[in-house]
């Protein structure tokens, strides 16, 4: 439940929404069961229209879980675009192989299992859109890794920028509300709040918080 927008916002985002497909509705299903923190529906069409509008055409994503965000990634991507998923876990990837597969999306993937930062360095070429939803006390050395190999105009999305299973709005709000004593935050909520203070600083970097699902951090290279 995202708990940052007001019910009646959630209400009319939902109502002038277009309705999900199939694979979704059963994406959706599957990670309510598992009570497992995908980006969820309205943080996807989000990043599709990010994927979209910054004309992505190659892609990579720091922890994948079962597909859901590369789903709505790949539905952004043009004809010949591809999305690199990863993710520690290959029971993770198997399922969705089979998402994607049954969705018609499976051309534009690239499945690789392991540490996702090590699979980045791997990869020699520059991308034009990154997701990061792996821990959030990886993303500021994550960033310095990855941020010399987007190209310019290219898009970084991060999820968990207001909340998550383990990141504190509260603790966020306070660690930069100047009024507010220093708070003890847990390493995924200080992880969170060292980024965007990185982002803030950084020039480089154009970046903005929608406030959908768990918060997206989007940030572009400038
Ligand atoms: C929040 S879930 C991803 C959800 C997915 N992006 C979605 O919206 O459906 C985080 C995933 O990242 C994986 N993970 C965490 N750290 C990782 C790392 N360093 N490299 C690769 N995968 C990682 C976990 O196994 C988990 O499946």
């Amino acid at each position: 439940m995202n708990p940052i927008l007001s019910k009646d916002a959630l209400k009319f985002l939902d109502l002038v929404s277009p309705e999900p497909d199939e694979i979704l509705l059963e994406m959706e299903s599957l990670a309510k069961e598992r009570n497992f923190p995908t980006v969820g529906p309205r943080a996807g069409m989000a990043i599709e229209l990010l994927t979209i509008l910054s004309r992505a055409t190659k892609a990579f994503e720091f922890g994948s879980g079962f597909g859901y965000s590369a789903y709505w990634i790949a539905r952004g991507l043009p004809p010949g675009g591809s999305v690199v998923l990863t993710d520690r876990d290959p029971i993770e990837l198997d399922l969705a192989r089979n998402f994607l597969d049954r969705a018609g999306l499976a051309d534009k993937a690239i499945f690789e299992t392991g540490n996702a930062s090590e699979i980045f360095d791997n990869y020699s070429e520059q991308f034009d859109l990154i997701l990061f939803d792996h821990y959030n006390r990886d993303y500021l050395p994550d960033f310095r890794a990855v941020k010399n190999k987007l190209l310019p105009g290219g898009v970084l999305i991060a999820d968990n920028a207001m909340s998550g299973l383990t990141v504190s709005f509260e603790g966020l709000l306070s660690f930069f509300d100047p009024d507010s004593e220093d708070p003890s935050l847990n390493e995924n909520t200080l992880g969170t709040a060292n980024y965007l203070l990185e982002l803030k600083k950084d020039s480089s970097f154009k970046t903005f918080v929608i406030p959908l699902g768990d918060g997206l951090v989007v940030s572009v290279s400038v």
